[in-house]
């Protein structure tokens, strides 16, 4: 680090994972700003180098250990400045393996997990002090109270785009069994409805349209109102309704068995609300549900799906899916399949069963051959991708309100999403950013739409557009 206090000390933040950990990143970011930080964006200039991690599946996991090599190497090239240069682990693998991470990596110099990182600057001084030895100390905090740490974050000075994430609850109690979640985010916390509002405003007055409330399991949400009541999730939504140029919200990832009937009734009576929903169900065998720990049937989940689009008629579905689960048999799979069939999803994100350490799937019997599992994720991915393009090229045709959030790669090309989350491309000027569009859909790309501004006026709300 620099000894100079002056300059304003470069910090990298590489993000892996989930947007929990995107929403963590930036709050990093929040913490550092005030003690003389600035954002870079590349690890080669930096003198903090933060890799917030992810645990999830051992892909993830692995990647950290070699990105810690690149960095060792960029460390070593500097020379002696890079000597200054401090590295930190912090997330998930950081939670879940903890001092581990400083035996496998020499390079790195403190180690943190998703509840301590409002900690930050005291960890830091901590690791720049020479002990007695001559040593420096390298500190690891894996301390799980995610309530100090809301308590505690300082108000965000970052500029936001016309899209934010807003975290209202972390950790899972429902403990499936291939997922390291319970185990590094820790048991459910939900913040107390105050902060989140007075949060929601405070990125509204900043331009921010549309918020994307996060939580690993954010439909178990029941959060302090005050007056010894709780909120559910439907009632917070209700409420962040009511927030001045709030125009879209949105929320993730929900678990299908504690969805309630006033969350339902949210999807018909909020217009805010995005008619598009992630609403992981894994598989569609009843036998491998039970065995992964989910607490439910196929046909309930078909029967909620069924009650979601009772109430938000349009609704889109997305998914997340894993093969290859310990004993699953083709016929099982096949009920995957078949559930799929049943819903149509507009999109959805399947992976092989990884075994996690600790976690009860990894030491069952009748774990799947790499080969099997491939050819499953491939036959599933392609089922997925066929009702993906299926629905993209029906809204060909179509007006959709598009938030558009950004610049495209051409000059006078902006990008933005549409309630159902599909990048729109569309020629138009910059003016446009953070306003929420009557957009004529003309084609579709393998990842994107292409549409047509057609009218200059900005519509204020989401149904007039929706309704044409
Ligand atoms: N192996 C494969 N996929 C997993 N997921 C969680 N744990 C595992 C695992 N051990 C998937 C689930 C979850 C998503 C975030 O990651 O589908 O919904
Ligand atoms: Fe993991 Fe989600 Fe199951 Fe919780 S509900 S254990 S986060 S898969």
């Amino acid at each position: 680090m620099r000894s100079n206090a002056e300059l304003p000390k470069k910090l990298f933040i590489k993000t892996y994972g989930c947007q929990m950990n995107a929403y963590d990143s930036e709050r990093m970011a929040d913490v550092l700003i005030p003690h003389g930080f600035e954002a870079v964006d590349n690890p080669e200039s930096a003198d903090l180098v933060i890799l917030n991690t992810c645990h999830i599946r051992e892909k993830a996991s692995e990647k950290v250990y070699s990105d810690l090599g690149r960095l060792r190497d960029i460390k070593r090239d500097r020379g002696p400045s890079g000597s200054e240069m401090m590295i930190a682990v912090a997330g998930c693998v950081a939670q879940a393996e903890g001092d581990e991470i400083l035996r496998r990596a020499p390079v790195v110099d403190l180690v943190f997990g998703p509840q301590a990182y409002h900690r930050l600057p005291e960890m830091l001084t901590r690791a720049q002090t020479f002990n007695a030895r001559g040593g420096r100390e390298r500190p690891v905090d894996t301390d799980f109270a995610a309530s100090e740490k809301f308590d505690t974050l300082p108000d965000s000075q970052q500029t936001p785009g016309a899209a934010a994430f807003l975290s209202i609850q972390e950790g899972c109690d429902k403990f499936c069994t291939y997922c390291v979640v319970p185990y590094t985010r820790g048991a459910e916390y939900s913040r107390p409805v105050a902060p989140i509002l007075a949060e929601a405003k405070r990125l509204a007055a900043k331009g921010v349209r549309e918020i994307t409330l996060l939580g690993q399991n954010v439909n178990a949400y029941h959060g302090n109102a005050g007056k010894g009541e709780t909120a559910s999730l439907g009632q917070l939504i209700r409420r962040l309704a009511e927030i001045d140029g709030l125009a879209r919200i949105r929320y993730t990832t929900s678990y299908p068995g504690e969805v309630d009937d006033d969350l339902i009734s949210a999807h018909a009576d909020v217009p805010q609300l995005m008619p598009y929903l992630h609403l992981p169900v894994q598989s569609g065998s009843d036998r491998i549900l039970n065995v992964m720990n989910r607490r439910h049937t196929a046909e309930f989940y078909l029967a909620l799906v069924a009650r979601f689009r009772a109430a938000r008629p349009g609704i889109a579905l997305s998914s997340d899916f894993i093969v290859g689960f310990p004993g699953e048999t083709n016929a099982e799979f096949e009920a995957t399949l078949d559930l799929v069939r049943q819903v149509g999803f507009a999109s959805a994100f399947s992976f092989k069963f990884s075994a996690r350490p600790g976690t009860p799937a990894a030491s069952m019997d009748g774990q799947i051959p790499e080969q099997i599992k491939m050819e499953r994720l491939a036959a599933l991915q392609a089922l997925l991708e066929k009702q993906r393009q299926a629905f993209n090229a029906a809204c060909v045709g179509r007006s959709l309100p598009v938030l558009f959030e950004k610049p495209g790669r051409h000059a006078g090309q902006i990008i933005g999403r549409s309630p159902w989350l599909q990048a729109v491309f569309a020629e138009g000027g910059a003016e446009l950013i953070g306003q929420i569009i009557p957009t004529r859909i003309i084609a579709t790309g393998s990842n994107s739409l292409r549409g047509r501004i057609h009218t200059d006026t900005q519509i204020h709300s989401e149904t007039k557009a929706a309704a044409e």
